[in-house]
């Protein structure tokens, strides 16, 4: 049976790589069901993800069918594995608190399977002490975290906080999988 992996897109300007990451998932015969954050939605549309997945995507403005069983227990019901990439600050923040306060966080508190990381922000923001306590706090519980890369960042700075490489994202799914 194919695998599902929830792939939960969060506000980052990396968020058109998660587009990619769903297309190589598909190719991989694996399901891939797309939750997006509000912030995610200014940076890439909806339909980009229904197209690659061939699946709805669940945001906070269309939660599936509600007459059924809420869409976050679903896909937790569903998971072979939760991934979050890109993942900004805020989100891991949350994740490490157990802020649950829009689609993608209150996945994360709906799922039992394995859980993904793959940062991508500023360097400053990947440096910040409260990233670096949330970070350490997330692998604490078993989180795997895919460390951003290092180079010339959107913004134009250079630094650590690149999204990782697909291949790099896709091996570490494989992996967990
Ligand atoms: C142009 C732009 C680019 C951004 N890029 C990032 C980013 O790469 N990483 C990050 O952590 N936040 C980034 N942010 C800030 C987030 O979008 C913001 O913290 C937002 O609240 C995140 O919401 P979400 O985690 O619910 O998606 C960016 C904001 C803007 C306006």
């Amino acid at each position: 049976m194919a695998k599902t992996v929830v792939l939960g897109v969060t506000g980052s300007i990396a968020a058109f790589r998660a587009a990619e990451l769903a297309s190589a998932l598909r190719k991989e015969r694996i399901d891939c069901r797309v939750v997006m954050s509000r912030w995610a939605r200014q940076f890439v549309g909806e339909l980009t993800f229904t197209t690659l997945t061939g699946k709805p995507v669940i945001t906070d403005d269309n939660l599936g069918d509600l007459a059924d069983r809420p869409e976050h227990l679903a896909l937790g019901d569903e998971a072979d594995l939760f991934l979050v990439a890109p993942a900004t600050a805020n989100a891991i923040g949350k994740m490490a608190h157990g802020i649950a306060d829009d689609i993608v966080s209150t996945t994360y508190l709906s799922v039992t399977c394995p859980v993904l990381v793959a940062p991508a922000m500023n360097v400053r923001m990947w440096e910040h002490a409260v990233v670096r306590e949330n970070i350490a706090l997330l692998r604490k519980r078993g989180v795997k975290v895919i460390e951003p890369d290092e180079g010339i960042l959107a913004c134009g700075d250079y630094g650590k906080g690149r999204l990782a490489a697909t291949e790099t994202i896709l091996a570490a799914v494989r992996e967990l999988l």
